[in-house]
């Protein structure tokens, strides 16, 4: 493989601002509930430490984790959970928050999952969506941005497992 470039496509304050815009939003339309939100691993770990802080509203947290992609930026299009929730869901008010949707393939093996545990109401936040012609008609909640179809690292999202800690969001380029 060459070398790798990169381009920042949204800024640490950009990034600050749409999920300042996104905390509001989910602290409006849950105010008074209860709610728990589960982020996936390892890519919506640093969003949803920054989501939940930014939020007017408690919640609980509980992670999952999900792999559909191998080495490299391909999907595999099989999704595995590597980790399940420790928390019951049944009755309760669950908020999914994610890093990217690409082909929708995980996030609609995830949500059809956590539907057979018949929580009260179930709901997905997307930083990043894609747009492209997915696999899978998923729609997302709340959406932080839409991108081009581009592989982009930063913020939680790795390449190969590098990049995760970049405080802006790049765009890579092979
Ligand atoms: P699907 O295709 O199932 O993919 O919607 C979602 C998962 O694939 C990973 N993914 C990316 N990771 N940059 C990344 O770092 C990208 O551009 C990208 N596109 C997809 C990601 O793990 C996500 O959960
Ligand atoms: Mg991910």
């Amino acid at each position: 493989m060459g070398k790798i470039s990169k381009k920042i496509l949204f800024s640490r304050d950009a990034i600050q601002k749409r999920v300042r815009e996104l905390a509001y939003q989910i602290s409006k339309d849950y105010a008074g509930r209860e709610l728990i939100i589960i982020g996936v691993l390892k890519g919506a770990f640093i969003l949803m430490a920054d989501l939940i802080r930014e939020m007017s509203i408690p919640c609980k947290v509980d992670f999952a984790g999900l792999a559909s992609y191998g080495a490299g930026s391909e999907s595999s299009g099989k999704v595995v959970m590597t980790k399940d929730i420790e928390t019951s869901i049944k009755e309760k008010d669950i908020l999914v928050v994610e890093d990217i949707l690409d082909t929708g393939l995980t996030m609609q093996y995830f949500v059809d999952r956590l539907k057979e545990r018949n929580p009260k109401s179930l709901k997905t936040c997307i930083f990043l969506v894609k747009r492209k012609k997915r696999k899978v008609n998923f729609k997302a909640d709340y959406v932080g941005f839409n991108i081009d179809n581009c592989f982009v690292v930063g913020y939680g999202l790795d390449f190969n497992e590098k990049y995760r800690f970049l405080p802006h969001i790049y765009v890579i380029k092979k």
